[in-house]
């Protein structure tokens, strides 16, 4: 059996700091069905709606935290992170932005705190 289709809210922190200082709130309806992680829907972003979104993934399970981001508050794996509801999603930090979710990292550890 087929599993619903349904549409979130993702609300993504949008920044080019090398043009503007001020980041700004954008928000894509995305189509979820299953399991859907934080990693699909910013994709499905890229692939389908808007390809400037910025964001890092490499290893895709949750191996070389490189799609570390704050998603609804707290410091997450894009990759292993599900998404049920609306989510907002933003850059770590403590981090400093390049642009939209991509971050200068300061060597490798699990997301603790945003
Ligand atoms: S892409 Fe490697 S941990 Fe998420």
């Amino acid at each position: 059996m087929r599993e619903t289709v349904k549409s979130v809210n993702v609300k993504v922190l949008r920044s080019k700091p090398w043009i503007e200082e001020k980041s700004t709130f954008v928000t894509y309806q995305v189509p979820i069905e299953g399991k859907t992680s934080v990693l699909n829907v910013l994709t499905y972003i890229t692939e389908n709606v808007d390809p400037t979104l910025g964001f890092y993934c490499s290893c895709r399970i949750g191996k070389c935290l490189g799609c570390s981001m704050v998603v609804n508050g707290e410091v997450k794996l894009a990759c292993t992170t599900l998404v049920e509801t609306d989510i907002t999603v933003e850059p770590l930090r403590k981090s400093k932005v390049i642009k939209d979710l991509v971050v200068v990292k300061k060597g490798k550890s699990r997301p603790q705190s945003a």
